[in-house]
């Protein structure tokens, strides 16, 4: 697996790897990388010819008392979580690197970026289609692979991708989750005991609920319910 820290470096490892025309395969990360991450790189793997995979903790999506400073950081172990899952090329921009002095645009989405997570992290998701935006110019994947976990991140990735015209299929990977159902997550360290053991709830009580909706109970009750349930937990 090839590393590389500034422009000059990742173009020089992916100049062999999208010759002829070959598919690149890509893995944005913000790293501590689990069991998910790499169930992303192995669908990348199967379906392209080249892999690469960046790991940058992009402060642009986090608000100012979110955990930014905090995010697990372990860049060693997760540099050999990539290349034990066969990655072709790390990407480890550093801030200046990610956003040169002068930098001037961002990108703004609306509609799917608006509501649920978009309504309680003002500015989250600028950030989260501006540092895709400036990764896909940098590495210029085919495919760019996500993960279902944080479905409304998906939407607003394809949605940036569709209204920019940009030049990549985003491919939406399924949840890896614990036996008890928890989806990983590099945040889930953060649960005390007591809170990992209430968690996987909301994958129980959603579940219930999409069962119930789907044998034909009201939906407006199913939800109702399930969100009673959550409350109470
Ligand atoms: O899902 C993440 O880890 C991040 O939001 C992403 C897509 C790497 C952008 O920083």
């Amino acid at each position: 697996m090839q590393i590389a820290r500034t422009r000059e470096d990742l173009a020089r490892a992916l100049s062999a790897l999208r010759r002829d025309g070959r598919t690149l395969g890509f893995v944005p990360t913000m790293g501590a990388l689990h069991a998910g991450h790499v169930a992303l790189l192995a669908r990348a793997r199967a379906e392209c010819d080249a892999t690469a995979a960046s790991i940058f903790v992009n402060p642009l999506q986090f608000g100012p008392n979110e955990d930014f400073a905090r995010y697990p950081r372990d860049e060693a172990g997760d540099l050999a979580t990539l290349d034990a899952a066969g990655c072709d090329v790390a990407w480890l921009p550093d801030v200046a690197t990610m956003y040169p002095p002068g930098s001037a645009t961002a990108i703004e989405v609306t509609g799917p970026a608006e509501g649920w997570e978009g309504a309680v992290r003002p500015g989250h998701f600028r950030g989260v289609a501006t540092v895709c935006a400036r990764l896909f110019g940098q590495v210029r994947p085919t495919h760019a692979y996500f993960g279902e976990k944080d479905w409304q991140q998906v939407q607003v990735v394809r949605r940036m991708v569709a209204d920019l015209a940009l030049p990549l299929e985003i491919v939406a990977v399924p949840t890896v989750r614990e036996a008890d159902g928890l989806a990983l997550s590099s945040r889930n360290r953060y649960l005390a005991p007591a809170e990992r053991e209430g968690a996987p709830r909301l994958y129980s009580v959603m579940r219930g609920a999409a069962a119930a909706i789907v044998s034909g109970a009201d939906v407006a009750d199913a939800l109702g319910q399930a969100r009673a349930a959550l409350e109470q937990a």
